[in-house]
């Protein structure tokens, strides 16, 4: 990685590397090619902001814009590494898809499930009005509600789920909706890229949302992928989802490799990433293809998989794998394909 160098936001303006293709120069017009952003790392890093800014037209905070990162102690929102991110974005002709408003894993310490429903319910309310309304107009999506399933698809038994039972997840959709209408906003979760009981559950929950006419825009398919495993018709499972009326999209792509690496194991992970986004460009509704960081120095990968690691398109000298490659070329062959 290169040295640490503050950051100005006028450094933030940066021309693209040279030496490899930028994959936002050969996404499909209505397509959005993004990547999870590290706040260290984009705070401190040239390389990291410069190539940041070339290869994507989309951005997704990977922390920063976390209950619990925004707001540490109760009504004491801390907005500094989010606000950093939307600049710049906003210095780099780049969208902001919004991670997440609600997750159970994000669920402040100092919230407590003893506290009666209409307390619980309100905190929310105002906690997706804060958020939603402070970037109103920045923010091109909003991962609304994040992995309310359970593996077997049912809703997943959560602190909102027992506090306020079903409901939340369209009162969600709907506080989000009132405070920046042009936002798309999106369900999203993981393990639900390829057909299987859990993407059952997803597709039979997004039904039931949109017959009762909750503003649900997207549904977004995280793709925490491993190298030796492709997703069950990730195509067909997408278009169904589409046929619901909303669009989809790729928001968190990474592919983990069992270490130690190999060729063969980069092939086959170059393989599944380029086999991912011909599954969004397949589908006409596909928003986005978001990788879940991009160098893979910030991958979340090693600290939280032990023996698992290499999981993003660039290594940790910001140098392209294969991976990298299958992308670029996946996207030179189609240009003039129309999409869809
Ligand atoms: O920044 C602190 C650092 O100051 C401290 O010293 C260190 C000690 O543990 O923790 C650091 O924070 C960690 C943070 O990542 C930044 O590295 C948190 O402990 C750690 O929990 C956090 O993990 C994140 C995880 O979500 C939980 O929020 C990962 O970076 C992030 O990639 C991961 O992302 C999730 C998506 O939001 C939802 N889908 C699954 C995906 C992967 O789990």
């Amino acid at each position: 990685m290169g040295q640490a160098e503050p950051a100005t936001e006028s450094s933030w303006q940066t021309p693209p590397t040279p030496g490899w293709p930028a994959l936002r120069g050969l996404m499909p017009a209505n397509v959005r090619i993004g990547s999870a952003v590290d706040g260290k790392l984009l705070a401190t890093d040239e390389r990291y902001r410069s190539e940041l800014a070339a290869q994507f037209n989309a951005v997704t905070a990977e922390n920063a814009m976390k209950w619990v990162n925004l707001e540490p102690s109760p009504g004491v929102y801390d907005w500094s590494e989010s606000d950093q991110v939307v600049k710049f974005a906003q210095a780099n002709g780049q969208a902001v898809y919004g991670h997440t408003l609600l997750w159970h894993s994000s669920v402040p310490a100092w919230v407590s499930e003893s506290w009666p429903r209409e307390r619980i319910r309100e905190l929310l309310r105002q906690h997706i009005t804060t958020v939603v309304s402070r970037y109103r107009g920045k923010i091109w999506a909003w991962d609304v509600v994040n992995e309310v399933l359970a593996e077997d698809g049912s809703l997943r038994d959560s602190l909102w789920l027992r506090k306020l039972g079903p409901g939340y997840i369209a009162d969600a959709f709907r506080w989000a909706h009132e405070a920046d209408p042009d936002a798309r906003l999106f369900i999203n979760d993981y393990g639900t890229e390829g057909r299987g009981r859990k993407a059952n559950g997803l597709l039979r929950l997004v039904r039931e949302l949109r017959m009762a006419g909750v503003p649900v825009h997207g549904v977004g398919f995280q793709s925490h992928l491993r190298w030796d495993r492709a997703p069950e018709d990730a195509t067909g499972n997408l278009r169904r989802f589409a046929a619901l009326g909303v669009s989809v999209a790729i928001t968190e792509l990474d592919v983990r490799i069992q270490l130690p690496v190999d060729a063969e194991k980069l092939l086959d992970q170059a393989l599944l990433y380029q086999h991912m986004l011909k599954a969004c460009l397949a589908v006409s509704t596909c928003e986005s293809v978001t990788l879940w960081g991009f160098t893979d120095t910030s991958s979340w990968i090693s600290s939280h998989y032990p023996g698992f690691g290499a999981a993003c398109v660039f290594d940790s000298d910001i140098r392209p794998k294969p991976a990298h490659e299958a992308l670029v070329q996946e996207l030179t062959s189609r240009r003039g394909t129309p999409p869809g």
